[in-house]
């Protein structure tokens, strides 16, 4: 049944393009997930944005799933309402998002399961134009946050980079391989972040270890790649209980310089200029990535 209201959707979403050809900038899709929990994916999403942000990227930060002492306690802002109540017509696309700060646009989410129930037609024609104003992001960080088990394959799929966070206890590093085996089913690429690690050379033998394991028993297809590490930091800590970002509170803390090489890393990747459909860009292109590979 699903599938079939997929292809409905997808019709529609073809259609609609079809009749709007205005070109828009390309968005990089970048989702942060983990294998065990509270590994700081939330912590990481949201400062990532944040430094790409104040880099002068406009920046989309998704919370697949809000409510869940997510991005609303990191960005220490209240959420009404979810991407769930526009696809069910309850509000309008720019009655939920939530400009943070300059250059940074929350968007509530919710499981893509959920998401993909409403295909009302009318509704999702509108969600499509209204989503329009998301076009102009050039990054869009999808936090996937816990417990929403196998809808998360979909932003697996949909995402440009998938970065898979874990911490050096030897559980998550665990849990964190089994990702690693179960995204490989779905793409050759994966990157990491080695999080709360004592040393760079800490975070590289991490690394190491989980790739070599990964090419003996996955396969050498697989383009494991690390993208940075962050120190184990008092900083964070504080910043997240004063419910403020570390990057912005605390400016020269070791943890904000890594995440400053990381921020680097994914701006390296952008393709800048690049004009594409409105289609492939910002929260439409997300959709329109999710309902393609459903
Ligand atoms: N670099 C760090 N240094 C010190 N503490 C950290 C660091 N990163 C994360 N933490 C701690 O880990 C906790 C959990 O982080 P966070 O909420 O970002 O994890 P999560 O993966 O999003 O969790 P969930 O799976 O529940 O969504 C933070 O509240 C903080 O105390
Ligand atoms: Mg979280």
């Amino acid at each position: 049944m699903i599938g079939h209201q997929a292809e409905r959707l997808e019709e529609l979403v073809t259609s609609s393009s079809n009749q709007d050809p205005k070109k828009s900038k390309k968005t990089r899709f970048v989702t942060i997930t983990s294998g065990k929990g509270g590994v700081g994916k939330s912590t990481i999403s949201s400062n990532l944005a944040y430094t790409l942000a104040q880099h002068g990227l406009n920046v989309g930060i998704f919370d697949a799933d809000i409510g869940l002492a997510n991005l609303d306690v990191m960005f220490n802002v209240k959420i009404k309402k979810n991407i769930l109540h526009v696809l069910k017509g309850e509000a309008s696309v720019s009655d939920i998002l939530i400009s943070v700060m300059r250059n940074l646009i929350l968007i509530p989410g919710e499981s893509g399961d959920e998401i993909l129930k409403y295909s009302d037609m009318a509704l999702f024609e509108r969600f499509m134009e209204e989503a329009q104003v998301l076009d102009k992001l050039d990054v869009m960080i999808i936090d996937t946050g816990t417990g929403i088990g196998e809808h998360i394959q979909m932003f697996l799929n949909a995402a440009d980079d998938v970065v898979v966070v874990t911490v050096p206890d030897p559980a998550a590093i665990t849990d964190a391989y089994a990702t690693i085996k179960t995204i490989a089913t779905l793409r050759d690429d994966v990157s990491m972040i080695i999080n709360q690690v004592k040393s760079e050379k800490e975070a590289v033998g991490i690394f190491n270890k989980i790739r070599k394991v990964a090419h003996a028993n996955i396969g050498t297809n697989l383009d494991l790649r690390l993208v940075g590490k962050i120190d184990s930091d008092a900083k964070v800590v504080s910043a997240i209980k004063q419910r403020a970002l570390f990057c912005a509170l605390y400016p020269s803390a070791a943890a904000t310089h890594d995440m400053e090489q990381i921020a680097n890393q994914i701006t390296s990747k952008l393709e800048r200029n690049v004009l594409v459909t409105s289609n492939e860009s910002g929260l439409s292109g997300l959709f329109r990535r999710l309902i393609d590979h459903f």
